[in-house]
């Protein structure tokens, strides 16, 4: 179907991503399946981070000046200021680029942005184009955040001793599952309240997309969309609606640990990786290695440099690790995660529970160790061991929990019994993406809702 507007030009779409992986993945799968629903697709892009245009020839690419420049260093630490800054400094580009496309003739139909790049909803009211939200995180972690961000008051600072009691009208939340990063004595500094209060304002957008699925998480998408107002679009998993395979990877992926996956036994391997933003404590991956070493399992991991705190990638190793692991184990910089999971040799994910990665777990049929780091990933974790039930929490990271988890998981019946119900999940979440499933039918009444659009005059 191609949509047109005056002239039998297709209508434009522009897309504002946030530039981390896990948020540029799913922008550019958007861009992918509404790019195949007829749409001409612009994707207005920071500096930072910038995707490769060459991996979708079929789009626009224009680059925002951010005031970052390529090499910023985007550590947790220092994101919430380079948000900010983005967020001031990209406006004017983008007011400029959008004003230059309309008169050169282009149709906006409507501007399409992840929910931290708020600085979009000025400018689409502005330019009087209708603004679309996109929430690349799980319907959830989106609907904990509306119910605990008017209670913050209530709710922090808490006592230790109840961090294993619910959270009020959150099951099947803890209070420790809470998707926030709390300082030592529970609390939630003001900055980053305001973080949450100015990200999880809508603001005027007419419409939210949700890379979800109304079969996964009806209870909180209908919540939500009764607190925003607004339809609510859960076309998800994106990566399985999304016509093209196109790559969005960022960084070079090491696929030598494809032909290594070949050599090993059917479900014989664990998979183990911590997304594209997470840092974690050097105590920490001290632990899993030795876990994964006393394991005796064969196992994939992924070390992406920079992420464990004061290291610059393997230093941390145990000495003689390699040794001690032989050819059982690999470790690679960044590996090319979906064709990873869907390799039949992968028994199992040690996940930090991010949301692109949990989707993909669930569709490759592969359960889940879960090791969250923060925000979104408590709240995934808690879904997916005690909602969905094909993940093992992994409360402590220590060398015997990690061995015993992972044990467990590729050897005992637990491990079985939690395979064979993601196999199941993945069945039903399939059939969601086909015709007359509920994420085609929520992508269908989307494109008509974005064709419906008009300039807000
Ligand atoms: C971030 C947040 O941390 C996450 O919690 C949130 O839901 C989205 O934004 P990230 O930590 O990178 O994302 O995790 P995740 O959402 O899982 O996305 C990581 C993406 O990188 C996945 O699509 C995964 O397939 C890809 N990846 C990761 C690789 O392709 N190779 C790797 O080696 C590691």
């Amino acid at each position: 179907m191609e949509i047109q507007g005056v002239g039998g030009r297709r209508r434009r779409i522009i897309l504002v991503p946030f530039p981390v992986q896990g948020h540029i993945t799913p922008m550019l799968q958007l861009g992918s399946i509404l790019h195949a629903r007829g749409f001409s697709i612009t994707v207005a892009h920071t500096e930072y981070n910038a995707p490769h245009p060459s991996t979708h020839p079929e789009f626009m690419f224009h680059a925002l000046s951010d005031g970052l420049g390529a090499g910023y260093d985007m550590s947790f630490d220092k994101i919430l200021g380079a948000i900010y800054i983005m967020n001031e400094r990209c406006k004017v580009p983008l007011v400029q680029y959008v004003e230059n496309q309309t008169a050169c003739g282009e149709e906006i139909a409507c501007i399409i942005h992840d929910n931290i790049m708020f600085f979009v909803d000025a400018v689409a009211t502005r330019l009087k184009i209708p603004g679309i939200v996109l929430a690349t995180f799980s319907a959830s972690y989106f609907q904990a955040l509306t119910s605990i961000i008017p209670r913050f008051d209530a709710i922090f600072p808490y006592q230790d001793l109840m961090l294993e009691e619910p959270l009020p009208d959150l099951h099947p939340l803890r209070y420790k599952d809470g998707p926030f990063q709390p300082t030592q004595d529970n609390d939630i500094p003001e900055p980053i309240r305001d973080f949450f209060r100015i990200t999880n304002d809508i603001r005027s957008a007419v419409a939210c997309i949700c890379n979800s699925i109304d079969y996964l998480e009806h209870s909180s998408l209908s919540k939500l969309q009764t607190h925003y107002k607004v339809p609510f679009f859960p076309i998800g998993p994106f990566h399985k609606l999304a016509s093209s395979n196109s790559p969005t990877n960022l960084q070079e992926e090491d696929t030598s640990c494809l032909p290594w996956l070949d050599s090993q036994a059917p479900l014989s391997v664990l998979y183990v990786s911590a997304g594209s933003v997470a840092v974690v404590e050097k105590h920490a991956v001290v632990e899993t290695a030795w876990g994964l070493i006393n394991s005796g399992r064969p196992f994939l991991w992924v070390v992406r440099p920079g992420s464990v705190h004061g290291v610059q990638w393997t230093e941390f190793l145990p000495e003689g690790f390699q040794e001690l692991v032989g050819d059982r184990g690999l470790v690679v910089k960044w590996a090319p995660q979906r064709r990873v999971l869907s390799h039949p040799a992968v028994g199992a994910f040690m996940t930090h529970c991010g949301w692109n990665s949990t989707l993909e777990s669930i569709c490759a049929g592969v359960p889940m160790i879960c090791q969250p780091v923060f925000s979104d990933q408590l709240v995934n974790a808690r879904y997916l061991s005690d909602v969905w039930k094909v993940g093992l929490e992994m409360e402590v990271i220590d060398r015997d929990v990690v061995e015993r988890s992972v044990r467990m998981m590729m050897k005992g019946e637990e491990g079985k019994d939690m395979r064979k119900r993601v196999v199941d999940l993945k069945q039903k979440v399939e059939s969601c993406v086909e015709k007359d499933g509920c994420s085609y039918k929520a992508l269908n009444e989307l494109v008509e809702f974005i064709s419906s659009l008009h300039h807000k005059d």
